[in-house]
Formats: structure tokens, C-alpha cells, sequence
């Protein structure tokens, strides 16, 4: 039963919504019924894309009330997660492959005054994160090789989302991200994901509103998210 008694979390990714009304854009999905803004943090060498710094971070925090959900694709997450969390970031994720220190950096993330996480990436077990689920708020498993907006989910990810969620129990966040659409979204919830990330899913649709509320509404109708607002 993994969503029972569980938060369910829709943060839509802002990778995929029209960066020309970046400000317009985070608004129309908090008034749609988004929980959090996902933010996709690449620096070109971790991942072979570039995108988003601080200063994003800083506008999509002055556009909207939301939390903002900084995800880092970056080599040197220790360097440059103060710098995120000063710009406005309330949740931080950084991937495990690239954290010699995590147990540092987890700490001082949460001093600092965010909810750290850690992510894995498609090819890395999630027992990678075990021995520091007594230090993160969240754990994001990736369901796409990390990069682009608009790729197709990997099942692998579930068999994670599973193993993951058996082994922290249900006071965990566990986020999923890549790919998540209306129907492999269900899927990810049974498996045991609570976060849901969405970029071309939502800020794609034609409808926020729509979008949102439907995802919503496919989580409620198999019982697999309660509490779940909206
Ligand atoms: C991929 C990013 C994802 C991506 C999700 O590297 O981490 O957050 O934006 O977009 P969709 O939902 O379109 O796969
Ligand atoms: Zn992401």
C-alpha cells in the first residue's frame, strides 16, 4: 500500500514549459494546482546539456509561492548548492554518482535550510543511497537518462521505486522523474513514488489545468495517494 497516508507531490518540470514567459509560465501552474516547481539544474558536463542557474531559481521564486525543487545534473553539487538554496531553493537533489561526500553535503543542505535528496541515475542501483536514507527527506529515482524534456520512460525505474520504497517505508518522499505521463504514472505510484514529476506531461498538454487535474485524479482513483489535495 504505498501511497496510504502518503503526500502526493505533482511538480511539473520547467524544462518543458515556453521559457519566453518563464515568470507567466510557474504562475499559470501554481494557479493549475501544482505543488512544487521542478527545476532542472545541467551543467554540460555532468549531463551533455546546459540550462538553468541561481538566477532562474531566483525568477521562478519571485513568480510564485511554490517550492521550488532544484534538481542538480552538476559535477560539483558541494560548490553550488548554497548558491541555489540562497537564490531560493527549497528542495535540493544531487546525484550520487558524483558525490564523494554525501553525508556533508546532505547536512549542510538542511542547515542551510533545504530538504536534501539524492538522485540516481537510470544505470546506477538504488542501494547506492541506502546508507544515507537517515540524512535525506527525498530520493529521486530517474526514469530517462538525464538531459531533455520529452524522452520515454524506462521501466527499470519501478523495480527501483520498489526496492527503495520497501526499504525506507512510507515516511520518505520518493520522486520520479523523466518521461511520467497519465499512464506510466500509474505504475510509479503502485510501485511506491509519491512525487511526481511532469515536463512535456504538463506544460505540454495544451492544458495546465487539465493536465494537473487529471494526473491528480488518476492518482486519487487508484487509491494510491491519501491524503492527496486538490
Ligand atoms: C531530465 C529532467 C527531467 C525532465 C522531465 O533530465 O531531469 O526533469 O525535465 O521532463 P519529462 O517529464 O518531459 O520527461
Ligand atoms: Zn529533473
Amino acid at each position: 500500500m504505498p501511497g496510504v497516508g502518503m503526500r502526493c507531490i505533482i511538480a511539473p518540470s520547467i524544462l518543458a514549459c515556453d521559457l519566453r514567459v518563464l515568470g507567466d509560465s510557474v504562475r499559470a501552474a501554481e494557479f493549475a494546482g501544482a505543488d512544487w516547481h521542478h527545476v532542472d539544474v545541467m551543467d554540460g558536463h555532468f549531463v551533455p546539456n546546459l540550462t538553468f542557474g541561481p538566477d532562474i531559481v531566483k525568477a521562478v521564486r519571485r513568480a510564485s509561492t511554490l517550492p521550488v525543487d532544484a534538481h542538480l545534473m552538476i559535477t560539483d553539487p558541494a560548490r553550488f548548492a548554497e548558491i541555489f538554496i540562497r537564490a531560493g531553493a527549497n528542495i535540493i537533489t544531487f546525484h550520487i554518482e558524483v558525490a564523494p561526500k554525501p553525508r556533508a553535503l546532505l547536512r549542510k543542505i538542511r542547515r542551510l535550510g533545504a530538504r536534501p535528496g539524492l538522485v540516481v541515475k537510470p544505470g546506477t542501483p538504488v542501494s547506492a543511497v541506502f546508507p544515507f536514507l537517515d540524512e535525506v527527506d527525498l530520493v529521486l529515482v530517474m526514469s530517462v537518462e538525464p538531459g531533455w524534456t520529452g524522452q520515454k520512460f524506462m521501466p527499470k525505474a519501478l523495480r527501483k521505486i520498489r526496492e527503495l520504497r520497501a526499504k525506507a517505508g512510507p515516511a520518505l518522499d520518493i520522486e520520479v522523474d523523466g518521461g511520467v505521463n497519465e499512464e506510466t504514472l500509474v505504475a510509479c505510484s503502485q510501485a511506491g513514488a509519491n512525487v511526481i514529476v511532469a515536463g512535456a506531461a504538463v506544460y505540454r498538454s495544451g492544458s495546465l489545468r487539465g493536465a494537473i487535474r487529471r494526473i491528480r485524479a488518476t492518482l486519487k482513483k487508484n487509491y494510491l495517494c491519501d491524503p492527496c489535495e486538490g
